[in-house]
C-alpha cells in the first residue's frame, strides 16, 4: 500500500488509562500515517475514531460502553448525511472482552488489543472493505491474538510530524506485560507475559526522541525495573540502560514507571546514586501495609521488606522522593490491616500517592475471595487514606520553598508573562519569565506552593 492509495483522513484517538496507552495512542497514530490517516484533536472531524481503553477498574470499562453509545449518534448522523464514521476499540477492555463488544456494539468496525497495534493496517483494510456491507451481514474485524513476533520491531519508527503527544518529554516504552498475577489486577491478562524490548531497539528510539528535541523520556513499563533487554546474547537490566541512555546527546533527564518492589535490584539502585540524569522521584507501589492482605494480593513480599528497600534506596540517593499505590477494601481486609496501611505511609512518607477502592475484576483470584469488603466501608478507608497522603503531598510540597530546583520549561504558563516546566520531583512549577527559557533546565528558587504546584523565579535573576 502507498500514501497515494487514500485521500487524507483525520484520525482521532481517545485514550484512558496508563501511560503505556498513551505511548501506544502514539504508535498506532505512527502506524496509521502512511496510510493517509492524520491526527486531530477534533472528534467531530475525524474519519476514524479509536478508543484506547482501560480495563483495571469496573468503572474504566463502564466509561467505554457509554463513550461507544455517544459514538453510535454520531455515526448515525454522519450516514444519515452521506459521509462515514469508522470505529475501533483498542487496548485492554478490547482484549479483555473483544467479542462482546463485537456483539454488543455493531457499530464497531475494529476490536484489536494491545498485542495488535502491528497489525492495524491490515485491519484497517479489511473493515473498510466492509464497510458498505448491510449492517446485518457486517461484523467488527477482531484481533486479540499475542503475536509470535515483536510486535515493536513492526511498528513504524515514530515519526515526529504525525505523533501526538510528544513535546520536551516524551514516553518510551521499554517492557510489556507482566507475569507477577497479584490477585486483584488484570494487567496479566489483558496484556500478556512479561516481555522487554532489546537494547539497540530502545537506544535507537530515544535517539531519535532526543533529535527531535525531547529532553526527558520515561521509561514505561507495567514493571518497568524487571526489565530485562538483550544486547549482544546477554539480559541488560534497567539500572545498566539508564546508565547507557544517560550517553544520549540532548538528553537531559531520565524518569521510569511502574516499579514492583522485588524487582528494584542494586544496579538499579547504583544508578540512582550514580546519575544525576536518573531523577530522584520513583514510583514504587506497595498497595497495603498489611502483611496479611499483602499474601492475599500475592505481592510476595512484607511491609518491613519494603521498608527496608526504601532505606537503602535512601542510603543511595537521599533525596529520592516516593510516590505510590494503595489499594483499600481488598477482600478480608480488617480494621487493623487498614490501620497498618496509615502506618506504612506515614513511616515513607509520600510526595504523592494514588489511592483506589478495590474493584472485582472478573477472572482474577480476588473475584472469587470471600470476605468482601462493603462498599461503604471502603468508602470511608479512601476518605481517610487519602487524607493523610493529601496531607503530606502538601507538606513535601511546602519543604521546598526556599530551595533552588532544575526546572524543565516545558511551556506557557497559566497566566500572561509565566512559563512552567517539572522539578526533579515532577512537580509543575510556575514562574514568571520570556517565552526563551522553553526547552532548557533552569535552576528556580521556589517561593510558595499553589494547590498543585510551586511557584517560583528564575535563581539567576533572584541573584542580579
Ligand atoms: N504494575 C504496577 C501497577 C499497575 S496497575 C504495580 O505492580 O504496582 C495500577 C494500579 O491500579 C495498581 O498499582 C493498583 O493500585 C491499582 N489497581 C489494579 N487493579 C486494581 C483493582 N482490581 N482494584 C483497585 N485498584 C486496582
Ligand atoms: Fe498488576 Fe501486580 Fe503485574 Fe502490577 S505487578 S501489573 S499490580 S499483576
Ligand atoms: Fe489500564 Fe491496561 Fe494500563 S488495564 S492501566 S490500560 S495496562
Amino acid at each position: 500500500m502507498t500514501d497515494t492509495q487514500f485521500a487524507p483522513k483525520k484520525l482521532f484517538i481517545k485514550t484512558y488509562g496508563c501511560q503505556m496507552n498513551v505511548y501506544d495512542s502514539d504508535r498506532m497514530a505512527d502506524a496509521l500515517a502512511p496510510h493517509g490517516y492524520h491526527p486531530t484533536q477534533d472528534m467531530a472531524e475525524a474519519d476514524l475514531i479509536l478508543l484506547n481503553t482501560c480495563h483495571i477498574r469496573e468503572k474504566a470499562s463502564e466509561k467505554v460502553f457509554s463513550e461507544l453509545g455517544r459514538l453510535k449518534e454520531l455515526q448515525t448522523d454522519r450516514r444519515a448525511s452521506g459521509g462515514d464514521l469508522m470505529i475501533g476499540v483498542a487496548g485492554c477492555v478490547a482484549q479483555a472482552e473483544g467479542e462482546e463488544i463485537a456483539r454488543r456494539a455493531p457499530m464497531v468496525d475494529m476490536v484489536f488489543g494491545p498485542q495488535a497495534y502491528h497489525r492495524l493496517p491490515e485491519m484497517l483494510a479489511k473493515a473498510e472493505s466492509q464497510r458498505h456491507m448491510h449492517p446485518s451481514l457486517k461484523r467488527a474485524v477482531v484481533d486479540t491474538d499475542f503475536p509470535e513476533e515483536d510486535k515493536f520491531a513492526h511498528l513504524p519508527a515514530a515519526r515526529k510530524e504525525v505523533t501526538i503527544s510528544r513535546g520536551l518529554t516524551a514516553f518510551l516504552t521499554v517492557q510489556e506485560g507482566c507475569d507477577k498475577f497479584c490477585s486483584f489486577c488484570v494487567v496479566p491478562y489483558t496484556r500478556g507475559s512479561e516481555v522487554s524490548r532489546p537494547v539497540a531497539q530502545v537506544l535507537d528510539e530515544a535517539r531519535r526522541l532526543a533529535e527531535a528535541g525531547v529532553k526527558e523520556i520515561t521509561l514505561l513499563g507495567q514493571n518497568v525495573n524487571a526489565y530485562h533487554g538483550e544486547d549482544s546474547g546477554r539480559a541488560v537490566g534497567l539500572g545498566e540502560l539508564a546508565y547507557r541512555l544517560a550517553e544520549i546527546p540532548g538528553l537531559e533527564r531520565l524518569r521510569y514507571t511502574t516499579s514492583h518492589p522485588r524487582d528494584m535490584d542494586d544496579a538499579l539502585i547504583a544508578a540512582h546514586r550514580d546519575l544525576d540524569f536518573l531523577m530522584p522521584y520513583l514510583h514504587l507501589p506497595v498497595q497495603s501495609g498489611s502483611d496479611t492482605i499483602l499474601k492475599a494480593m500475592n505481592r510476595k513480599h512484607t511491609a518491613a521488606e519494603y521498608l527496608a528497600l526504601i532505606d537503602k534506596i535512601k542510603t543511595a540517593r537521599p533525596d529520592m522522593a516516593l510516590s505510590g499505590d494503595f489499594i483499600v477494601g481488598f477482600p478480608g481486609e480488617t480494621d487493623q490491616d487498614f490501620k497498618d496501611t496509615l502506618s506504612i505511609i506515614r513511616a515513607v512518607g509520600y510526595a504523592s500517592a494514588y489511592s483506589f477502592k478495590y474493584s472485582t475484576r472478573p477472572g482474577t483470584p480476588g473475584a472469587n475471595m470471600g470476605n468482601q469488603v462493603a462498599e461503604e466501608v471502603k468508602v470511608e478507608r479512601l476518605a481517610r487514606l487519602q487524607e493523610l497522603v493529601t496531607s503530606q503531598t502538601n507538606q513535601f510540597h511546602a519543604s521546598m520553598v526556599g530551595r533552588t530546583l532544575p526546572v524543565l520549561i516545558e511551556r506557557v504558563g497559566r497566566m500572561p508573562g509565566q512559563v512552567g516546566g517539572r522539578s526533579p520531583y515532577l512537580q509543575a512549577v510556575h514562574l514568571e519569565g520570556s517565552t526563551d527559557l522553553i526547552g532548557a533546565i533552569h535552576q528556580v528558587e521556589i517561593t510558595g506552593v499553589m494547590t498543585n504546584s510551586l511557584t517560583g523565579r528564575l535563581a539567576q535573576a533572584a541573584a542580579a
